[in-house]
């Protein structure tokens, strides 16, 4: 399934065995993800005005779009003032734009805020996750001591198990994930296989949460979402975020969409103003951003597929095909881990997520974000030069 580009240079066919290195303590990810500037920091010396490039965390390049500045300059008014609790502002925004009744929306901290509260509202027996996939999930169950069943999906199927066997693995599952795209996979699981396998586990009453924080970035989004098939005669949440397409991690939101009673439930959970009066007021002018949405995803289709081709072409790497906005490779070089290569571009200002912190991965697994062409080639060459002197 992996991509076989057309290389200038000649590959070294051959897989390479390399140690698992999960748990390392002092790993960039010590706190489970990319984009952890503080620990880089310590870590690599960095002076302050060190140029950085993050291919650690996968937010769009093109943002945020100038309307954020503006909106939050004029937001600061209102700091002195308590945010809506309800965002009701936002909620109807999002309400209009998806067809729903706005209390099938709840507005969180993030999208990673839904994450918990679905767990939390839902309060499985146990969890089922499809590996690797996004460690929140797992992540929210284990904080209270929830079980988990974890389904590790084969790079030789595309990362998209066997509906049959997904259905029957997670039987004892109350509460299933599925990241649509998958992170860090970047795979989709195909449309005709999510209806399979929601459906079954629907009859069965088990709650399914479909994570599409990256789903804005395919061009077919509105085709694709199962924002549609909200209602509360499904125990479907979908999960969403403002982050990544917007790249306003700094500034927390998302959204979830579900069945009504459910989203009571996750909303009476929540900490009250958990969704401060700047997001809300710049969530709200974000649904206007349809042109940089629609650039975004032009851009993207080109750009993903240059780095894509470029990486593919370094000795020794494997690249993945994906549909989002970051690219899942291997490594295969004799003696040589992702947190070497790491270790090596960190040193360089280049940042990149070492994938041994996924259940299913390991240190020979590397992930990078999909920035501007000009930082890609920067990428690729730090790369190509670090292979060279293996
Ligand atoms: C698949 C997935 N879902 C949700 C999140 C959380 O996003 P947010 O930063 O909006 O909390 C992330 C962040 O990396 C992610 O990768």
């Amino acid at each position: 399934m992996a991509r076989k580009a057309a290389c200038a240079e000649g590959k070294r066919e051959g897989m390479a065995t390399v140690a698992p290195t999960g748990g390392v303590v002092d790993a960039l990810e010590r706190y489970g993800h990319g984009g952890d500037w503080v620990t880089a920091r310590q870590r690599f010396g960095w002076s302050d005005d060190q140029r950085v490039l993050d291919f650690s965390a996968n937010l769009n390049p093109l943002g945020p779009p100038p309307a954020v500045t503006a909106v939050l300059a004029d937001a600061l008014r209102w700091v002195a003032r308590y945010p809506d609790p309800a965002c009701r502002g936002l909620r109807a925004r999002l309400a209009r734009r998806y067809g729903l009744d706005a209390e099938h929306l709840l507005v969180t901290n993030g999208g990673a805020e839904g994450i918990d509260l679905v767990v939390a509202a839902t309060a499985p027996r146990r969890v089922g996750v499809i590996a690797p996939s996004f460690g929140e999930y797992e992540e929210a169950a284990r904080k209270r001591s929830i079980p988990v069943i974890a389904l590790v999906a084969r790079s030789e199927d595309g990362f998209v198990p066997d509906p049959a066997a997904v259905v029957d693995a997670f039987r004892e599952a109350d509460l299933v994930f599925f990241g649509r795209p998958n992170n860090p996979t970047g795979h989709l699981f195909p449309p005709g296989w999510m209806r399979d396998v929601l459906g079954a586990l629907w009859r069965r009453g088990t709650v399914t949460a479909v994570d599409e924080a990256f789903l804005d970035f395919l061009p077919d989004a509105e085709k694709q979402t199962v924002l549609v098939q909200v209602s509360d005669s499904r125990p479907l949440v979908v999960l969403r975020s403002f982050t990544k397409m917007f790249a306003i991690p700094g500034l927390r939101l998302g959204f979830a969409a579900g069945p009504r009673p459910l989203i009571a439930r996750m909303a009476a959970l929540q900490v009250p103003w958990s969704v401060g009066s700047l997001a809300q007021a710049v969530g709200e002018a974000l649904m206007d951003e349809t042109a940089f949405v629609a650039e975004t995803r032009r851009w993207l289709a080109r750009t993903r597929a240059k780095l894509a081709a470029d990486l593919g072409c370094v000795r020794g790497v494997t690249v993945f095909p994906s549909a989002a906005n970051y690219l899942l490779f291997r490594l295969d070089l004799p003696g040589a881990t992702v947190l070497d290569l790491q270790e090596a571009l960190g040193r360089k200002g280049i940042l990149i997520r070492s994938c041994h912190t996924f259940r299913g991965l390991s240190a020979a697994w590397g992930r990078v974000a999909v920035r501007t062409v000009a930082e890609n080639d920067v990428l690729v060459e730090a790369i190509r030069t670090w292979v060279a002197t293996r």
